[in-house]
């Protein structure tokens, strides 16, 4: 699971000195009010986008030519650009993708999920895509892929990394970790004692400004609000810790506008509580995806997106009931709903902000800044609230009644899937690569459980493209868990899923998901260990192996090393 709240409310524990909030006016967080444009704002999931499919369709050629350099430079025997090497062909079906992959040699699409598991998945993560990326030094054998991406999506600490990346237009990770990361981590404010901090007092101000101003437009808020606010202030360079910056802003950035990027999508989890009182996620939650252009779910029950920038409108039947808001998507709230650990608690949380008081929470002091004076916050202010889109949409009978949709941590629930890779299984993608940095051994390392529960819930939905996932027995047994591991090697029906997992080759990554403070040798150390990741530990066959992986059912002809390769990675 992503982070315990219990854990949370139990070690956080912290002096406070209670000063008077600063109620001064502001700016920047609060949705704005705007006249709604003529176009249509809900559809029905269908297919991705256009939008979408345009962005995909120049990101796909550009990615393409970067996998051709990487695959050269790691064996010059590998066949690429047979023609229509960077052609996008569309939206088809799996089979006629396929196709198109044997037969005219196009490229592999290829994504990327980066897993929940807090500040430790947050730093892995990066250092895993700084171990990718072509313009960090030193290059290493795998420097290049991250180029070669098409597609990138984070849950939870893992929306904490894309958001740090998309939300600052696509920096390297050593120059966040730098300027940004090194120094808010040691000076988190998720500590308490720094959160209260005279020092921290402008931000802690700012924060609770901004939750009332959000109020103030008639919106309710919740403990997302000052979640999502403070971990921005880590995360994000804009001014007041991005408070601009929004989901669909992403958009507009330069880097994202000349098809740079990969496409983010970042993953949420629909609540039932308020359908049926069920709090806790089932095994069949609904699972939602922001992106820039679009938020919605795939699955049955709510099948529609509405676009990112016009959430928090309130809608009927698809069409807007008054005028539209924009600025709901802000980023910070996208991400505190993605990494939102504290519905699980299942009740409300008290505040409990007296001057006398000398021992709080983060889950306090957050309950706090969402409604100061209040005694506490009830239960549905522990989610992440959205106004729901799809009220009396007809694609969408699960929640057409809901006013608020109330979504919670992708990863947590009954069968929690740290790794984000529902999207994927929507959309014509030829290789996942999925970096799990989930804490489900007691050292806080993955052991399969979590890949295994999304193979799952893809078989209960009806959804083929999910090669099959071994039990965590299994993963123990052999060692996947520990190793780079790839799935669906034989199978032309499935995607192909090259599994890396969170390993200590040079540093005691297994932090705990409740460690939410490292000082810089600490966070320059889970980056080293994280590039070592994507990088095997440097074992010699590996760039060629990772190469032959990604190229094994492309129908060319593949450098004799590879069937070692298949035989010593491939598990089926
Ligand atoms: C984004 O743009 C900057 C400035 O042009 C560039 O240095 C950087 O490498 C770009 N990022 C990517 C992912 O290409
Ligand atoms: C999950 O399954 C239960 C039992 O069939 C059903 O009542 C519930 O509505 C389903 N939830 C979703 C999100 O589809
Ligand atoms: C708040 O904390 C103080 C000091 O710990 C305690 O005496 C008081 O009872 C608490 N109030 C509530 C409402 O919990
Ligand atoms: C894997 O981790 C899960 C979650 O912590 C645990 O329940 C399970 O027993 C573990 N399985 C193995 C084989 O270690
Ligand atoms: C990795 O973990 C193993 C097992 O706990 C331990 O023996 C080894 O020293 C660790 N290596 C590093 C670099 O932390
Ligand atoms: C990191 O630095 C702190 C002091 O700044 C020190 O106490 C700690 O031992 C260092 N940790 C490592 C892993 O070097």
């Amino acid at each position: 699971m992503s982070m315990s709240p219990f854990s949370l409310l139990v070690l956080l524990h912290a002096a406070l000195t209670a000063a008077a909030p600063a109620r001064r006016a502001t700016n920047g967080y609060a949705p704005i009010t705007t006249t709604c444009p003529s176009t249509q704002l809900v559809r029905q999931a269908d297919g991705i986008s256009s939008a979408e499919a345009s962005y995909i369709a120049q990101r796909y050629q550009k990615a393409s030519q970067a996998l051709d350099s990487w695959l050269k430079s790691v064996d010059e025997s590998f066949e690429t650009g047979q023609g229509h090497w960077g052609d996008w062909h569309g939206q088809h079906s799996k089979r006629q993708w396929t196709e198109w992959w044997q037969q005219q040699g196009r490229a592999p699409v290829i994504a990327l999920t980066s897993s929940g598991g807090g500040y430790r998945a947050q730093l892995t993560g990066g250092g895993v895509i700084k171990g990718f990326d072509s313009r960090e030094a030193p290059e290493t054998g795998v420097s290049g892929l991250y180029q070669a991406l098409t597609y990138q999506a984070g849950l939870s600490g893992g929306s904490w990394l894309l958001s740090s990346i998309a939300g600052n237009d696509y920096p390297t990770i050593s120059s966040i970790q730098t300027n940004l990361w090194e120094t808010a981590l040691q000076n988190s404010l998720l500590v308490p004692q720094i959160l209260v901090s005279q020092q921290a007092r402008p931000i802690y101000n700012t924060v609770q400004a901004d939750v009332q101003a959000k109020a103030a437009a008639g919106f309710e808020p919740s403990i997302v609000d000052p979640w999502g606010r403070l971990l921005s202030y880590g995360l994000l360079y804009g001014a007041d810790g991005g408070v601009q910056d929004t989901m669909s802003s992403i958009a507009s950035g330069s880097n994202f506008t000349s098809y740079n990027a990969p496409y983010p999508i970042i993953t949420a989890l629909g609540s039932d509580l308020s359908i049926n009182g069920v709090c806790i996620p089932q095994p069949n939650a609904t699972q939602y995806e922001f992106h820039p252009y679009e938020f919605g779910s795939w699955d049955t029950g709510v099948d529609a997106f509405v676009l990112s920038e016009y959430l928090g409108t309130s809608f009927s039947a698809g069409k807007p009931t008054s005028n539209c808001i924009t600025h709901y998507d802000q980023l910070g709230y996208v991400l505190g709903t993605s990494s939102n650990v504290f519905a699980s608690a299942c009740s409300a949380v008290p505040a409990n902000m007296t001057a006398e008081a000398t021992s709080l929470s983060l889950v306090e002091n957050l309950a706090y800044l969402t409604a100061p004076g209040a005694p506490g916050i009830p239960e549905e202010a522990l989610f992440g609230l959205f106004p729901n889109p799809f009220q009396n949409f007809p694609s969408s009978p699960h929640v057409s009644t809901q006013k608020t949709l109330e979504l919670v941590d992708g990863g947590v629930g009954v069968a929690y899937q740290g790794n984000p890779i529902w999207p994927f299984l929507h959309r014509n993608i030829d290789v996942i690569i999925v970096n799990d940095n989930s804490a489900d051994t007691v050292g806080n390392f993955p052991n399969g459980t979590e890949i295994l529960h999304t193979y799952e819930a893809a078989v209960a939905a009806g959804l083929t493209t999910m090669p099959v996932i071994p039990s965590a027995e299994t993963f123990v047994s052999k060692g996947l868990h520990q190793k780079p591991t790839f799935f669906g090697c034989n199978s032309d029906e499935t995607a192909t899923i090259i599994y890396i997992p969170n390993y200590n080759y040079t540093y005691p990554s297994g932090q705990p998901t409740s460690k939410i403070q490292y000082y810089k040798n600490e966070t320059d150390g889970m980056v080293a260990n994280g590039v070592q990741i994507a990088n095997y530990g440097g074992k010699a066959d590996w760039p060629l192996c990772l190469a032959c992986g990604i190229m094994k059912k492309s129908g060319n002809t593949l450098p004799s090393g590879c069937s070692g390769c298949f035989e010593e990675y491939c598990y089926n």
